[in-house]
């Protein structure tokens, strides 16, 4: 009789995972319209999301967070490596099964002009999910109800359209159109870098409430360190396409430990003005060439603390501390501290 097998217990995926995903694009104009040069704008990113967490994603402009970003519901194809949604490879995944998929996925943009229909009324734009899953008549009406009662919007915006409403009120009509098919995670591409201050600070309040009542997966993306700090239970720090460095968030603001992060949080205005007299970490010259990226760490010719292993070799991203990753030769020798008694 063949031996009985133990019930193995299912594998438990993060909810989002890439495996040295690479998205290069092409440059076209070469000789014959072919080219070998490539814009790398994400360049062998290894990374999870957990369940319930708000992963944030720093970075200067042109550093590849939307490109990464957009890779995940599959709007992009990667050009290699993997990425995975809840275990399953999303360049393996077609039709209706891909469509299942990305119905567990919203994205919320900077500019909610792209997700809001100028020649229709609200309603229409926060309904279209529904109509694409072919949810209609009356049940459709109730959820769209529900919705905007849930991101705090007067009934009376559905029947408006976009631009007579406010920018805050277009922001939580976008994040309506994200939500309504009660998705897992939700995607914030700069979700608050087009408002007021004022504003901003209700809508990322409205962002954490929500994320309470329905327990979203959050990955926000934005330029902005005391934001991401706010939101975020870890960061992640992208430079040239690569993902220099992983942290919980207090522990980055704390002690960063890649020389690009400290000059990252020396250039944000601190919060609290006993800082202003802090201890600054500077980089030298612009970001290099996405097509040319310099040899060995991307951050060598720009990094006060670079030597010669640095021009050499890609430091890989390696386990610092317990769920700290950095990709720096050398870390370890490095204190890097950006705040009081600096
Ligand atoms: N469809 C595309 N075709 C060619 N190049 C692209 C494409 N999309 C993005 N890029 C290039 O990839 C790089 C990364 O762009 P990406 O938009 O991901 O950066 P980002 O970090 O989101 O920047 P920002 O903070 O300004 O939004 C840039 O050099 C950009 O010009
Ligand atoms: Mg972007």
């Amino acid at each position: 009789m063949p031996m009985a097998t133990a019930p193995q217990a299912p594998p438990s995926w993060p909810l989002v995972r890439l495996d040295s995903a690479r998205k290069y694009f092409p440059i076209r104009g070469g000789l014959f319209g072919h080219s070998a040069r490539y814009v790398r704008a994400v360049n062998n990113v290894s990374m999870t999301i957990e369940r319930g967490e708000t992963f944030g994603l720093v970075g200067e402009s042109g550093s590849g967070k939307t490109t990464l970003a957009r890779l995940i519901p599959g709007l992009l194809r990667p050009s290699g490596g993997r990425v995975l949604y809840d275990g399953r490879d999303i360049a393996r995944t077609h039709g209706g099964e891909l469509n299942r998929l990305r119905r567990r996925m919203g994205i919320v943009f900077q500019d909610p002009a792209s997700s809001l229909n100028p020649r229709s009324p609200v309603r229409a734009s926060i309904r279209r999910p529904l109509d694409l899953q072919g949810v209609r008549g009356r049940e459709a009406e109730r959820r769209v109800l529900e919705t905007i009662d849930r991101v705090n919007l007067g009934r009376e915006v559905l029947d408006r359209y976009p631009h007579q409403l406010s920018g805050g009120q277009q922001q939580r009509a976008s994040i309506a159109r994200a939500i309504i098919l009660n998705p897992e995670l939700v995607i914030l591409d700069e979700p608050t870098s087009a408002l007021d201050v004022s504003i901003q600070a209700q809508i990322l309040n409205l962002l954490q409430s929500l994320q309470e009542q329905i327990r979203l997966t959050y990955l926000f993306i934005t330029h902005n360190l005391s934001i991401v700090r706010y939101m975020s239970d870890r960061i992640g720090v992208m430079y040239l396409g690569k993902l220099v460095e992983v942290a919980p968030a207090e522990a980055l603001h704390d002690r960063p430990f890649h020389p690009y992060t400290a000059a990252l949080l020396s250039a944000s205005p601190p919060l609290n003005p006993r800082l202003r007299d802090r201890k600054r970490y500077r980089l030298e010259g612009d970001p290099p060439s996405l097509i040319s990226p310099p040899p060995g760490c991307g951050l060598h010719p720009r990094c006060p603390f670079a030597v010669e292993v640095c021009s050499e070799r890609t430091p890989p991203l390696v386990e610092a501390a317990a769920r700290r990753l950095v990709a720096c030769h050398r870390w370890e020798e490095l204190t890097l501290k950006v705040g009081p008694g600096a």
